[in-house]
């Protein structure tokens, strides 16, 4: 991941920054919660005004890549920080980020072995989301199967990609055995280790590789402490 600090931009130039990594994915979920005049943008708020919700709210609170669930989850997310949560001064509401790519290398070789070629089954339905999902959404996002061990497009490195309630099993493996690998993995790809927390400031732009990195926003903040991002995802790839 990467971040600027002190960024002044508008709605358009965030999505016309977007589509310099790859045309934009629209989240399933922002076609209820996006930014007036520009659908590309999801809001990620706990912010009402005038009885509604500005945006999604405690999204992303468990471990997670983007969208993992579909076909072609997006290539990266941005985020821009548009109001950050304080207590005395004190910033809330950070995001942290995990290496899936330093979880691999750090892996046992007998673990390694164990998991090349293996097949995940990912499921929409698998976790508990900020937004009750409507059937018309689950019906659109059937289960899916990705590589365990996923091989950056542009890079070559190996990343772990599996996360706790995504992945609903492996194939060959039965449901007792994988929901124990599934565990390990997800637990080993968080060690203190591989992980960077980010606190955010006004004017934040931060973009993550959904490839080799999971992440989680932390939940440690509520009214009247006002959080409000816009965030856009880009260029679906096929996991290889
Ligand atoms: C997300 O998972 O997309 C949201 C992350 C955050 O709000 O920090």
């Amino acid at each position: 991941m990467i971040f600027f600090r002190d960024q002044r931009i508008t709605p358009r130039e965030q999505v016309a920054f977007t589509r310099r990594f790859g045309e934009i994915d629209f989240n399933i979920f922002g076609e209820r919660w996006s930014v007036p005049g520009a659908p590309e943008i999801v809001v990620v708020s706990n912010i009402t005004e005038d009885g509604r919700p500005l945006g999604i709210r405690r999204a992303g609170e468990n471990w997670h890549s983007d969208m993992c669930y579909t076909a072609r989850p997006p290539r990266g997310t941005m985020l821009y920080a548009q109001e950050i949560p304080t207590l005395h001064g004190l910033p809330l509401g950070d995001t942290e980020f995990a290496s899936a790519a330093t979880a691999w290398d750090a892996l046992p070789d007998a673990m390694q072995q164990h998991l090349e070629g293996r097949m995940a089954v990912f499921d929409f339905r698998g976790r508990k989301r900020a937004l009750t999902p409507t059937q018309d959404e689950i019906d659109r996002n059937p289960p899916v199967r990705h590589p365990i061990v996923r091989t950056h497009p542009k890079t070559g490195r190996k990343c772990l990609y599996v996360m706790r309630d995504d992945c609903t099993g492996i194939e060959g493996v039965d449901d007792e055995e994988a929901e124990g690998l599934i565990s390990a993995l997800a637990d080993h790809i968080v060690k203190p280790a591989f992980i960077y927390r980010h606190q955010w400031r006004v004017g934040d732009l931060l973009l993550w590789d959904n490839c080799t990195v999971q992440h989680r926003a932390i939940q440690d903040y509520d009214m009247p402490q006002r959080r409000l991002m816009h965030r856009t995802t880009m260029g679906g790839t096929m996991p290889m």
